[in-house]
């Protein structure tokens, strides 16, 4: 670790206040639209950082949403299992040469394992569980920024998705969103309001998001952007089980899924591109045919990537129809145990097929951890609804006593009284 880059910290507003003096930089992990994502060493602690760094033109607008996220992500309890933890904002300068830079802005953020696609490129094979951790880590972050703060991510892809190892080698990894420049902090259901530029990445925009790209966002005044998230999330896993990214048909231009543009998703059902979308899926059906579940998995797939985004499920649908999916994988491994337990009473040699079973009994353990991590950070929630409840009951109440209150004045009021009878 000789002669790595040491950076100057000339303001440091991160917390708990992090100790920088240590600190060095390692290697640029990834060039972005953004800038650059370095990865840090403290030298002292040998704990690792990834800082990103803005380039100096970057729209202030996409820090602000990005700063503004992360920390209100800080305030929630466990939000470091589905999100990579940020420490805050660090104004620094670096060597450039033998000179010092100018100051540059960066947010330091817990250094993350890889991307998926990162990961995926390292896994020959992904288990039938392993992707139900993926989809629901993917599923449980969108949900949390839903239910938390009314905030659709919008730029769901594989490069903006990380890894972390597990802790314990039979646990499965966490996987958890990133990079928040293009969130929408939404003050009515999802919708996505007249004048909104449409960013993100072409490739995996929903219908409506693409027609809108298209067509201009003057048309696009009640989109459901959560749905919109819904179907980023069905194109990503369906190339993490293909492991390519799909190839949508390009028109002369090299513009993909330019047929989109004419075909307004909130009023067509079909989708100029469904049935390329139906032949990846079979594709997927055929590489985890036999899997307990697999059909429930392939239509909730399915009804992800719906060209109307009306027929698309919820987060919280996507999130329990998960769960019925691992419960019927459980009852089929029990059944499967029980016919083991009966061989092994006829006096077979089964431990192999023993242990293959309790190896899948294991990685059903991690996702059901998982699990039980996502009802505490949805229980804040919870609390807010209670105290909305029990607001929404006061005027309730109030109303109720202004309109009999309003009742007793027009009985008491003749000319209110003839008003009234005119009036039928
Ligand atoms: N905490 C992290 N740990 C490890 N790698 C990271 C981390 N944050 C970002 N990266 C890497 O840097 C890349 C770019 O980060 P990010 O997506 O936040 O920046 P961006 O400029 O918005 O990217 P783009 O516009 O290309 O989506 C990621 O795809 C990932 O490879
Ligand atoms: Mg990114």
């Amino acid at each position: 670790m000789d002669n790595l880059n040491k950076i100057v910290i000339r303001a440091n507003k991160t917390d708990p206040l992090v100790d920088l003096d240590f600190i060095r930089k390692v290697k640029i992990l990834n060039h972005g639209s953004f800038g650059e994502v370095w990865f840090l060493i403290d030298e002292k602690s040998s704990k690792e950082y990834a800082l990103k760094v803005f380039r100096e033109n970057c729209e202030p607008e996409k820090i602000e949403k990005e700063v503004d996220l992360n920390k209100k992500l800080s305030t929630l309890k466990n939000s470091h299992d589905y999100f990579v933890f940020c420490y805050g904002e660090l104004i620094f300068s670096d060597f450039e040469g033998p000179d010092l830079s100018e100051d540059k802005l960066g947010l330091l953020f817990e250094k993350a394992d890889g991307t998926l696609t990162k990961y995926l490129a390292k896994k020959p094979i992904l288990s039938f569980d392993e992707l139900l951790n993926i989809v629901k880590c993917i599923n449980d972050g969108l949900l949390i920024l839903q239910q938390n703060f009314q905030c659709s991510h919008l730029d769901i892809k594989p490069s903006n998705i990380v890894f972390q190892k597990p802790i314990e080698k039979d646990d499965l990894p966490k996987f958890k969103l990133i990079d928040y420049g293009e969130t929408l902090f939404i003050k009515s259901i999802g919708t996505l309001a007249k004048g909104i530029t449409i960013a993100g990445t072409p490739h995996y925009f929903s219908p409506e998001i693409n027609f809108a790209y298209f067509n201009g966002t003057d048309t696009t005044n009640a989109i459901n952007t959560y749905k919109s998230d819904a179907y980023s999330m069905g194109l990503t896993i369906i190339e993490t089980i293909l492991k390519r990214k799909i190839k949508f048909p390009k028109n002369q231009k090299g513009e993909e899924r330019f047929d989109e543009k004419i075909h307004d998703p909130r009023s067509v059902e079909m989708g100029p591109y469904d049935n390329f979308i139906g032949e990846l899926i079979e594709e997927i059906k055929g590489q985890y045919q036999g899997e307990a579940g697999i059909n429930d998995f392939i239509e909730l797939i399915g009804e992800m990537l719906k060209y109307n985004y009306n027929k698309r499920p919820s987060f919280v649908e996507i999130e329990l129809r998960i769960r019925k999916i691992l419960e019927v994988e459980k009852k089929d491994l029990d059944r499967k145990v029980r016919l083991l337990e009966n061989m092994k009473e006829g006096g077979e040699n089964v431990e192999e097929l023993k242990q293959e079973v309790e190896k899948l009994y294991d990685e059903k353990d991690g996702l059901v951890k998982n699990l039980d991590d996502l009802k505490e950070a949805l229980s804040q929630k919870e609390e807010n609804e209670q105290k909305f409840k029990r607001k929404y009951e006061k005027i309730k109440l109030e109303n109720q006593i202004l309109l009999e209150n309003i009742k007793e004045i027009k009985k008491n009021d003749p000319k209110e009284e003839t008003k009234e009878e005119r009036s039928f």
